[in-house]
């Protein structure tokens, strides 16, 4: 089987699969790394949200063959280490002050899409505004956007 080597949370990994299958389920079937929730596999529902070279993607629409070995992927359980200080990114610590979660399943995809909508933001000059946000397409079935929505404010506030 063909060995597909890329960079996830910090760890260079080789895995050894068909190019063909996607990204997702390498990630969470084949390497364990669950935070990326598996809710449509067809880029939709967003639930599987994480960051290749900073920016948010689906890895559910992803080829494993189509990451190349110099790319870098952050899921859910890498995103603190990509901030200095504190044990948590400032996202995930205003998320924890403003009670945003529910059931839970949505809100790893919500968090790597917030602070990547952040960071294109900061890139762009435009503030985290509601129109910003409203670009967001994260569904959550619990409907807890309101908070999200807050959290994301004040996380940006941080970064
Ligand atoms: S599981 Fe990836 S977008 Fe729905
Ligand atoms: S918190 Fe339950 S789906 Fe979003």
């Amino acid at each position: 089987m063909p060995e597909q080597k890329f960079t996830i949370n910090g760890e260079s990994v080789t895995v050894d699969v068909e190019s063909d299958v996607r990204l997702l389920w390498v990630i969470r079937d084949l390497l364990g790394i669950t935070g990326p929730k598996y809710g449509c596999g067809i880029n939709v529902c967003k639930a599987c949200t994480s960051h290749i070279n900073g920016k948010a993607f689906n890895p559910c629409s992803v080829k494993v063959g189509a990451i190349s070995e110099s790319d870098e992927i952050t899921t859910i359980e890498g995103l603190a280490d990509t901030w200095d200080g504190g044990d948590l990114h400032p996202m995930q610590q205003a998320w924890i002050d403003k009670d945003v979660s529910q059931c839970g399943f949505c809100q790893p995809g919500q968090i790597m899409a917030a602070v990547a909508k952040v960071r294109e933001c900061q890139r762009e000059g435009r503030d985290i505004d509601d129109d910003a946000i409203e670009e967001l397409r994260n569904i959550c079935r619990c409907g807890t956007y309101n908070r999200i929505r807050e959290a994301i404010k004040a996380g940006a506030e941080e970064m």
